[in-house]
């Protein structure tokens, strides 16, 4: 029996709802492997950002990074804003940790129907650079209050950042289909994009064997719509990846089925678990979010954790009970609660 030490956020909203889920299915297929989870839960929230104005202890990522994985719901809250909440929580976990992959696989399952026609064959991969981008500390608000106000946030991609990223993208595409497409926009106006072309074009040809596309990021969109099974591997950037894999997931039936693996590569730091959607104010608190999102998200932590077997059996009793019964949440046009499509999965597991 090998036991891991995991390190458990609920967050805000759905997050509470979907962790839950989450939880059970890896207890369940855990029992059927020789593998136990000890959790360590932590209350680090919006509502704990109410009681003592902080998402999380000053000590809080020395808590956890000596966990084996930390697996998170969602956070945010309107009653706090966004930037306070991410930057408080779940960005400095991604960054401290070194996770600069984030790894955003999508697919339309059997028995799902997708919004989109022709998409049956939709099995792809975002993979998001997750650490720099254009989701960057330089810049800030500068004059408020007076009528010169302005805004300003530098871009920051590094060789080393971009190299990595693509190398993953490249590797992964390796082991699957032998494709990347790369999300630009070098037509001429964000100067970072010409420099991200060049460096993902040298990284390609240690890769003989993976083809390699580069996309201007809107007419990428237009054709994950139009055409979404002609993708393999998607690699981009912080804010390019982030669309990509909502819409990707949209286009697969609900962002409520997109899981997400932030990882840290060189397993120096715990590697964070989440679904790709946030804490869904508006269905909060009704016990109807989908929690596949949650579930395949365990997957991922599961294989990451050296339990492939375990893992590719979570995805099986997902797509089981996808094909085979007509139990799913109201995002993917049912009426099962939360609780009713763990239990349909737990089922299958058995
Ligand atoms: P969201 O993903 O929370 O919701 C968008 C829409 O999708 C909503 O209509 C919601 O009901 C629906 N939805 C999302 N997940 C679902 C699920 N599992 N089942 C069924 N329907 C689902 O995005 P938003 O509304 O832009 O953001 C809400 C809050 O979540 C904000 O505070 C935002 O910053 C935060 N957020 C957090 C994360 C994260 O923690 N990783 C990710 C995205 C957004
Ligand atoms: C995600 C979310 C986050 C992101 C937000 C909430 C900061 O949208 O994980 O996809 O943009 O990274
Ligand atoms: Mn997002």
């Amino acid at each position: 029996m090998v036991t891991h030490r995991i390190a458990l956020i609920p967050g805000d909203g759905i997050g509470q709802e979907v962790t839950p889920a989450a939880s059970r299915v890896l207890e369940a297929v855990g029992a059927r492997h020789g593998i136990s989870f000890s959790y360590d839960e932590f209350d680090w929230s919006c509502a704990r950002y109410a009681e003592q104005d902080a998402m999380m202890p000053a000590d809080g990522l020395d808590r956890i990074r000596h966990h084996d994985a930390v697996l998170l719901g969602a956070v945010g809250d309107p009653s706090v804003p966004d930037h306070v909440s991410l930057w408080g929580l779940l960005i400095p976990i991604r960054r401290s940790f070194r996770q600069y992959v984030n790894l955003r696989p999508v697919k339309v399952f059997d028995g799902v129907e997708s919004p989109v026609r022709g998409a049956g064959a939709m099995d792809l991969v975002v993979v998001r650079e997750n650490v720099e981008g254009e989701y960057s500390e330089v810049g800030g608000r500068f004059g408020r209050g007076f009528a010169e106000e302005m805004a300003v946030q530098e871009s920051v991609f590094t060789r080393a950042g971009v190299e990595r990223i693509a190398d993953y993208a490249f590797r992964l595409a390796g082991r699957r289909r032998g494709h990347v497409t790369s999300a630009t926009k070098s037509n001429g106006i964000v100067h970072t994009m010409p420099f991200w072309d060049e460096v993902v074009a040298e990284k390609a040809l240690s890769f003989p064997d993976v083809t390699l596309h580069s996309e201007h990021i809107d007419a990428l969109c237009a054709k994950v719509v139009l055409d979404p099974a002609r993708f393999d591997v998607i690699v981009g950037s912080n804010l390019f990846g982030d669309i990509l894999s909502d819409l990707t997931a949209a286009v697969a039936g609900s962002i409520g089925i997109a899981p997400s693996a932030n990882i840290n590569p060189e397993r120096d730091f715990p590697s964070m678990f989440e679904p790709v959607h946030g804490s869904a104010p508006d269905i909060a608190g009704k016990g109807v979010a989908n929690p596949l999102g949650a579930i395949w998200t365990a997957a991922l932590m599961l294989d990451h954790l050296g339990h492939p077997d375990a893992a590719a059996e979570v995805e099986r009793a997902i797509a089981d009970v996808l094909a085979t019964t007509p139990i799913r949440t109201p995002d993917l046009g049912g009426t099962a609660s939360t609780g009713e499509f763990t239990s349909a999965v737990l089922d299958s597991l058995r």
